[in-house]
């Protein structure tokens, strides 16, 4: 394998990651930080929170399950070690939001029951159509899914997170720029396995763009539903939040933003994305079938 998979050592990951910016962090933020006192008070934006948080760890044990499960289809020791740390990145995104649900009031004994009550049907659709390629040991398939996809996405949800954490929520935009660093990392591996693998096998191509078209379907009407369910909580955030700093995302204030505004900047950023990093791998967007 070239060297240019080199910089993804578990040397460079240790240094980078643990030794670097989760250095003194606990749960992904520092000690002492807590989520804030006007947003556990209000049952609508507590609700809220919890409700973003359950898909954010049904997303996160998705890649759990595809980054731990390509490993053993990875065709060379490179990918094989780079998958290795991010399987262990995956787990700690996985403890860091379920952490923060309890953090949010849900008891231990209740995760299970709080995860299937807010969890986004799309969502474990989108996530069933990657596990069904990496079930099948199919490393092309899986890789795209993952860390084209499945991370492109997270990635824009993070950024869009983080853009209004940042205002009024410390602690949890702390979490969200350590996992922001890891996904980052993430999608850099994708793109550079990739490529040359989509050039040795051209005849992957179709029934990866397909793969592509169907996850893309159900990362869509993921959006759409969870904005909708989100509605009242973002009214509740805007009464409260009335004369706060402005957080902008891609152009667009998130304080003063209707969820369906946040809904269409989000889907924007997102696909903007997955046609970029797509034709750097060789691969030609697929819109989803309507
Ligand atoms: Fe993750
Ligand atoms: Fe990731």
């Amino acid at each position: 394998m070239t060297n240019f998979l080199s910089g993804y050592s578990i040397q460079k990951w240790l240094e980078s990651c643990p030794q670097g910016y989760l250095e003194d962090t606990v749960y992904g933020h520092e000690k002492g930080q807590i989520e804030p006192e006007a947003m556990m008070d209000n049952e609508t934006l507590r609700e809220g929170q919890i409700r973003t948080t359950c898909n954010l760890v049904l997303g996160e044990r998705a890649a759990l399950a595809a980054s731990s499960g390509l490993v053993n289809c990875a065709p060379d020791y490179l990918s094989k070690t780079f998958l290795a740390t991010q399987t262990l990145d995956e787990a700690r995104h996985v403890e860091v939001f379920t952490q923060r649900l309890y953090d949010l009031g849900v008891s231990p004994a209740d995760l299970e029951s709080t995860l299937n009550e807010f969890g986004n049907p799309n969502l474990i659709k989108f996530a069933e159509v990657l596990l069904e390629k990496v079930d099948k040991k199919d490393f092309i398939a899986g890789v795209v899914g993952q860390n084209i996809v499945l991370e492109g996405m997270a990635f824009s949800v993070f950024e869009m997170l983080h853009a209004g954490a940042k205002v009024d929520n410390h602690k949890f935009a702390h979490v969200l720029s350590g996992t922001i660093a890891d996904e980052r990392r993430h999608v850099g591996f994708g793109e550079n396995r990739i490529g040359s693998l989509i050039k040795q096998h051209p005849e992957k191509k179709a029934e990866v763009e397909k793969m592509q078209a169907d996850m893309t379907g159900h990362m869509l009407a993921t959006f759409h539903s969870s904005f909708a369910a989100g509605a009242a909580a973002n009214d509740e955030a805007k009464r409260q939040g009335d004369g706060e700093e402005a957080a902008v995302y891609h152009g667009v204030d998130l304080a003063k933003a209707s969820t369906e505004e946040m809904e269409a900047v989000l889907s924007d950023t997102v696909l903007h994305e997955f046609k970029t990093r797509l034709g750097r791998i060789g691969l030609e967007y697929q819109s989803p079938a309507a």
